[in-house]
């Protein structure tokens, strides 16, 4: 049965769409973290690393790096063991925990990742309050994540798209989720009392990157799930949706904008001394 903390992930955790997504907007989202000051050789925390595609584009691009990437599910980290076998255990360590309680030494890490785990968690607080716990003095919190409200843009085709997301993000909230994480991110951490806080928004676009890669989100496939799940949707809606995706993907004007939200903080540096 599935653990009870993981309900909400279990909808949009499908390792083709994650792996895309990963890849789609990965350019820009190292230059933020750059920018936030993450540097090659600091300690990393992933927080939900999923079937660990953003550890591997992590340890690519920081290869000095030591990191520890954490998931309650353990078909997640199995896929991420897999994946990462050549780095374990000189460069990876993975743990099959929950971000709320790790297992993990106080102050062990320079940088914490969270990306695409708040939405899903029930206590966020918790998460937050364990990763101040495992940062250094003057580590580092980035979490990227959705809004639901402030997505993006298709265009060119695809009306239907909303009818399913409405039906998938309605899921995710009656199980613990959070499709509106994004506009809470900066409350959260100045209420875990983290400082120098940002919010900064990543935008990636087809005209820029081609159609291609935004697809897997788009996929029917992705969405037949929703077949058989209670408030999801129905044979005649799915069909719909699978013809005019035929469309879209063959359309000159077919276009999407993806937005994600990167909220930042850091740990207050250690004045007792
Ligand atoms: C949407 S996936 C994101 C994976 C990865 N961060 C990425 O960006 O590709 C969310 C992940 O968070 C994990 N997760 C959800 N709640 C968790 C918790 N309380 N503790 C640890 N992992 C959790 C899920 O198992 C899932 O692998």
């Amino acid at each position: 049965m599935t653990d009870a903390r993981l309900t909400s992930s279990k909808l949009l955790s499908d390792p083709q769409w994650l792996s895309a997504q990963a890849h789609v907007s990965w350019g820009k989202e190292v230059q933020l973290l750059k920018h936030l000051g993450l540097q090659d050789g600091m300690s990393i925390l992933e927080l939900g690393c999923g079937p660990g595609f953003v550890t591997e584009l992590l340890l690519d691009s920081f290869p000095a790096s030591k990191l520890t990437a954490v998931d309650l599910d353990p078909a997640m980290t199995e896929l991420a063991r897999k994946r990462l076998a050549k780095h374990i255990p000189h460069k990876v360590e993975i743990l099959q925990e929950s971000t709320g309680s790790t297992s993990l030494a106080d102050e062990s890490f320079d940088f914490a990742i969270a990306r695409y785990l708040f939405q899903h968690l029930g206590a966020p607080e918790t998460t937050l309050e364990e990763t101040s716990r495992l940062l250094k003095s003057g580590g580092t919190l980035a979490i990227a994540d959705i809004d639901d409200d402030l997505g993006g843009i298709i265009d060119g085709g695809l009306p239907s798209f909303s009818t399913l997301m409405n039906r998938l993000r309605g899921l995710q909230s009656k199980r613990g989720g959070n499709p509106h994480i994004g506009r809470k991110l900066w409350r959260l951490l100045r209420d875990a009392r983290f400082e120098r806080l940002t919010l900064d928004a990543i935008l990636t676009h087809s005209d820029e990157l081609g159609l291609e890669p935004f697809l897997p989100q788009y996929h029917p496939d992705r969405y037949q799930s929703l077949l058989s799940t209670e408030g999801g949707v129905s044979q005649e809606e799915w069909e719909q949706y699978r013809r005019e995706y035929d469309l879209f993907i063959t359309s000159k004007t077919a276009y999407i904008m993806s937005l994600i939200f990167v909220a930042s903080g850091r740990k207050p540096p250690n004045t007792s001394a």
